[in-house]
């Protein structure tokens, strides 16, 4: 079995639900075990570990003075999500250390491996906490007050998973280098100038992201009069719950004519009795698309129809990579496949955005998903492709890194 086999096994218990999905929302017991995975593998390895001040977990492999090569991913998931959005990234660049130090290649500059803590948002609504945080991109004092669904706030939830939440704050200078990341493609977007759409489509196995579509998170109250179910006429209610289904379904039709993609994945409704007519629903809309102005168009549409103006949790803007921070990934992919790499766009939101945003060097390779489920738990990647994808960040690592092979 191939190293990434095996790690990639060994995760496969952890969150681990009924449905066959992962569980692991951040400040967990799950993300707790899956941290504790990171920090376990990375000893094994001989790397130095450290969490930072806002709970991002960090492995370097020789640490030097001066700008090395940063890995990395994240560890948590969205609610019943796949085993790959996230530890493919890490468990792979695991992987490819490894087979470097089999190799008994020695880096000439740092390479470290980091996991971002709570990307997904899956618990506390606010995506890419982690980067956010290191970046500067997000006040300490609005994290630590962001509550999940039972009321528990951020920094109680860090505070019983060992963590000091008055620790939070900006460290801008540990992304001085650049930043790597590979990632299970997510969905099937046009691949650039060959009129398929994803990375089986377009027979590749490997891609590389040009950039991150600009999305966004937006909260919708909608108040009622709360009632009995048995003996208010329908003609005298004021019931939420219809209000929010005339809402979501204004956020397809909008997002149709706009060609972008509008989703209500939430929605909270109080009481939540049978028998009683709700007092209040609450949605949660996210809207992404290619350019900013058709977001703002349908988000508009919404709150047209919603009556009320949406609350915006969240907004990370258009985010291109620039192709020379790509530089060593398309020769290396050339030299992997015999192919040229396919580039194409990613839908999903990650830290390397947010990144990105605060001036940092990156890249993302995508490691084709053959029916581009992700969020869910058919998500999936063959594991040629996965092993291909390490073999890619081996060969990044050892260009990027000026390796001196032991004789
Ligand atoms: C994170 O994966 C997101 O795109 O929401
Ligand atoms: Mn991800
Ligand atoms: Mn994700």
């Amino acid at each position: 079995m191939s190293r990434i086999a095996a790690l990639l096994e060994t995760l496969a218990p952890i969150g681990r639900n009924e449905q066959g999905g992962y569980d692991r929302l951040a400040w967990t017991d799950a993300d707790a075990a899956m941290r504790a995975w990171f920090l376990a593998e990375a000893t094994d390895l001989g790397l130095e570990t450290e969490v930072d001040r806002n709970g991002n977990l960090w492995a370097h492999w020789r640490l030097r003075p001066g700008a090395g090569l940063i890995v990395g991913s994240h560890l948590d998931s969205v609610p019943n999500g796949g085993p790959l959005d996230g530890p493919l990234g890490i468990a792979s660049a695991f992987a490819a250390i490894r087979s470097l130090q089999e190799a008994g290649a020695s880096p000439g500059s740092t390479v470290s491996v980091v996991a971002f803590v709570d990307e997904e948002g899956g618990r506390f609504g606010l995506a890419c906490l982690g980067s956010r945080l290191l970046t500067g991109a997000v006040d300490p004092e609005r994290a630590r007050a962001l509550v999940d669904r039972d009321g528990v706030r951020l920094d109680d939830a860090m505070r019983a998973a060992g963590l000091d939440p008055d620790a939070l704050g900006p460290e801008p200078e540990r992304v001085r280098g650049s930043y790597l990341e590979l990632h299970v493609e997510q969905g099937h977007l046009p691949v650039d100038g060959s009129g398929a759409a994803g990375l089986a489509a377009a027979g590749a196995p490997l891609g590389v992201l040009t950039g991150i579509w600009p999305h966004g998170r937006w909260r919708i109250d909608l108040p009622g009069q709360a009632n009995h179910a048995g003996t208010t006429p329908m003609a005298d209610r004021d019931d939420p719950v219809v209000r929010a289904a005339a809402v979501v379904l204004a956020a397809r039709e909008a997002a149709l004519a706009e060609d972008a993609l509008a989703t209500v994945g939430r929605i909270d409704v109080e009481p939540g009795a049978v028998n009683a007519i709700a007092g209040r629903a609450s949605l949660w809309l996210d809207v992404r698309g290619p350019d900013e102005a058709r977001i703002r168009r349908v988000v508009d549409a919404v709150a047209a129809v919603a009556g009320v103006a949406p609350t915006e949790e969240s907004w990370t803007g258009e985010t291109a990579f620039a192709a020379e921070d790509a530089r060593p990934l398309p020769a290396v992919i050339r030299e992997l496949t015999g192919a040229d790499a396919p580039t194409l766009p990613s839908g999903a939101g990650h830290d390397a955005g947010v990144l990105r945003a605060a001036g940092a060097s990156v890249a993302m390779l995508a490691v084709r998903n053959p029916s581009g489920i992700s969020h869910a738990p058919g998500e999936s990647a063959e594991l040629p492709d996965i092993e291909l994808g390490v073999a890619a960040l081996a060969l990044v690592m050892q260009r990027v890194s000026a390796y001196s092979v032991q004789a």
